[in-house]
């Protein structure tokens, strides 16, 4: 049971309990609490319109205004085509970069209860280092800065107004070894750096996914590598074209992510 200043007998089993936190912003102390405890990312149940409410609800509490932010792009995009959509308005305000502006927001980020499993999957040890491709707001360093502090995250995204609110929120949290950083990751002087263990969640067009797999290829010659891939677009690009990597978990009850590890040397 956690004791926070607001609510000193506080239990994570249900959706209302997370309701209750999230009602208006706690004090930092208590999100810090909350962040650092393993319950708060585990979602009540584990069907797919639980674990997105209560990812939903894990933001709230955390103060995280992606609904804010998420309005202001469209607006912006619409300004550009008000007919337009999901697929046209990303590219549309960022330079041909399919962004997923309009995209619902649990769709457009993985639920924290399933960033939870992944990291408990991937065995991370202290001081190995994880980057996520296309992190959005950054969930994955929300859990790595919360529950594996001696870890650190880099997560590289194209939107800028993203990045700024995922930063100011690990900053607030006091998260110094995560960091999310604006980047276009088919930029061709972009070079991607060696991790432990690479994210990648259908972020762009196959030719993007496919160039930072090639990348992802030479690293592993010079180390092992593990990378975790969600979303059945990047497994038919694996699927076709990255044989090199070696399959090692394929999620049944989550369904949703697999795990390659790979190391060519
Ligand atoms: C489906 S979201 C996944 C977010 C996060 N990895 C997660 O699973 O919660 C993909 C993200 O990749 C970003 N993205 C798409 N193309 C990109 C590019 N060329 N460079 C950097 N980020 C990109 C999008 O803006 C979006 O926020």
């Amino acid at each position: 049971m956690l004791q926070l200043e607001f609510f000193p007998r506080t239990e994570l089993r249900s959706l209302l309990d997370f309701q209750r936190l999230g009602s208006s912003l706690l004090p930092l102390a208590d999100r810090r609490r909350l962040a650092h405890s393993l319950e708060f990312y585990q979602s009540p149940k584990a069907n797919d319109i639980i674990r997105r409410q209560h990812a939903d609800l894990v933001d709230q509490i955390l103060g995280l205004r992606l609904r804010y932010i998420e309005e202001m792009l469209i607006a912006e995009a619409q300004g550009f085509e008000p007919e337009g959509s999901v697929d046209t308005w990303g590219p549309g305000i960022h330079s041909g970069i399919q962004t997923w502006v309009g995209l619902d927001l649990q769709t457009l980020q993985t639920p924290y209860s399933e960033c939870l499993r992944i990291v408990q999957l991937l065995r991370i040890k202290p001081y190995q280092h994880v980057i996520d491709l296309g992190a959005a707001y950054g969930r994955m360093g929300i859990v790595i800065g919360g529950l594996y502090p001696k870890n650190s995250f880099l997560g590289y995204e194209y939107v800028g107004a993203r990045v700024d609110e995922g930063n100011r929120v690990y900053g607030e949290l006091g998260f110094s070894r995560c960091q999310l950083v604006q980047q276009d990751l088919f930029d061709p002087l972009f070079e991607l750096p060696e991790a432990d263990a690479y994210f990648i969640y259908d972020y762009g067009q196959v030719e993007h996914i496919d160039r930072n797999l090639r990348q992802l290829e030479a690293i592993a010659r010079k180390r092992p590598v593990k990378v975790v891939v969600r979303g059945k677009f990047t497994k038919q690009i694996i699927a076709d074209r990255h044989p090199w990597l070696d399959l090692k978990y394929q999620g049944r009850l989550e369904e949703f992510f697999s795990v390659y590890t790979a190391y060519i040397g």
